[in-house]
């Protein structure tokens, strides 16, 4: 039996941006997993620097910062059976050009530096992630 578990999810800049909020909650609602908590916010650069510092020394890391600081994001906490791993199944690959039609990046996305949502990629991971965004 899949446990239940929770996930950090964040709804990146471009779609906040493009008014795609809607469509993807809809996807997340409409899979069987529980928005419990939700929030419209601007994030600061030191946190960005520290949630993504596993690619710190990528080419494109300063891009990425001076993306996800571009405007507003929506963050979630979301649960259910296999949260984690259903989140990103739904999500698709993280670049857009190769996610399978059906997933949100597939069928919303087109640019792997704007991918439009984000997903803990582990259940540790998705712990860190929700006391470092809602803690
Ligand atoms: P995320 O953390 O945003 O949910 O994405 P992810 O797990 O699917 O991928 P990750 O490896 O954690 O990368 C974080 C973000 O960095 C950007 N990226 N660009 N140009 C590139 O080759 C490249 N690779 C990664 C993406 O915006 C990705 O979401
Ligand atoms: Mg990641």
């Amino acid at each position: 039996m899949a446990d239940i578990e929770k996930t950090f999810i964040m709804i990146k800049p471009d779609a906040v941006r493009d008014r795609k909020t809607g469509l993807i909650i809809d996807r997340i609602e409409r899979s069987g997993l529980t928005i419990e908590k939700m929030e419209k916010c601007e994030l600061d650069e030191e946190l960005v620097k520290v949630h993504y510092a596993h690619l710190a020394d990528k080419p494109f890391f300063a891009d990425l910062v001076g993306f996800m600081t571009s405007g507003p994001v929506v963050k979630m906490v979301v649960s259910g059976l296999s949260a984690v791993g259903k989140m990103r199944t739904l999500m698709g690959a993280t670049d857009p050009q190769v996610a399978a039609p059906g997933t949100i990046r597939g069928d919303f996305a087109v640019d792997v530096n704007a991918n439009i949502i984000h997903g803990s990629d582990s259940l540790e991971n998705a712990a860190i992630e929700i006391e470092r965004f809602f803690g």
